[in-house]
């Protein structure tokens, strides 16, 4: 009896957990190992050479993303649909336009796009490679 309950212990915890290998990691066939072609992003932003930064490029760069005044209407912002509650996204499937009242999952408009906004975190490091000259990186830039 005791073996049959350890045996359905074993089981429950294969059937829910999957099997892990000795470091923890589960070891089937969806997974990869991935560490060769990534890695860990830089602690600091990177900046373009032609571009770098300035405490007046940062506080312009934060002004024009809250303010409306911009769009068509002068009623959207970048942060109407990559808001900081909504992990720098709108928290909707499909974003609205220029119609939008509203924030987040409870934005509400006629103007509904065809696409969704994704979270625009951490992409000051689009783009950036690898410098293989002394393992830094460099800045490829957006666009
Ligand atoms: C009406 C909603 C909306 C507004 C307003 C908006 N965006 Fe977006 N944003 C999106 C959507 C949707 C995408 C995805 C576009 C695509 O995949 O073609 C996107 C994509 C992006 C990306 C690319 C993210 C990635 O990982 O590739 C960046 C960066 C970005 N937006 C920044 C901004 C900035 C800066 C502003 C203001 C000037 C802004 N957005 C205003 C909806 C919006």
């Amino acid at each position: 009896m005791k073996r049959l309950h350890f045996n359905l212990i074993t089981l429950a915890c294969v059937t829910l957990f999957g099997c892990e290998n000795p470091d923890g990691i589960a070891d089937d066939a969806q997974t990869r190992d991935y560490s060769t072609i990534f890695t860990p992003l830089p602690s600091k932003t990177i900046y373009p050479s032609n571009n770098p930064y300035s405490e007046t490029k940062e506080r312009l760069g934060e002004l024009l993303f809250w303010d409306p005044i911009l769009s068509g209407d002068k009623n959207t912002s970048c942060a109407s649909c990559h808001h900081p509650d909504f992990g720098w996204a709108d928290g909707r499937i499909l974003s609205i336009g220029s119609d939008g009242i509203g924030l987040g999952p409870q934005r509400y408009g006629f103007q509904v796009t065809s696409i969704h906004a994704p979270t625009i975190m951490n992409v000051a490091f689009t783009g950036i490679k690898n410098n293989e000259s002394d393992s830094s990186f460099v800045s490829g830039g957006y666009f």
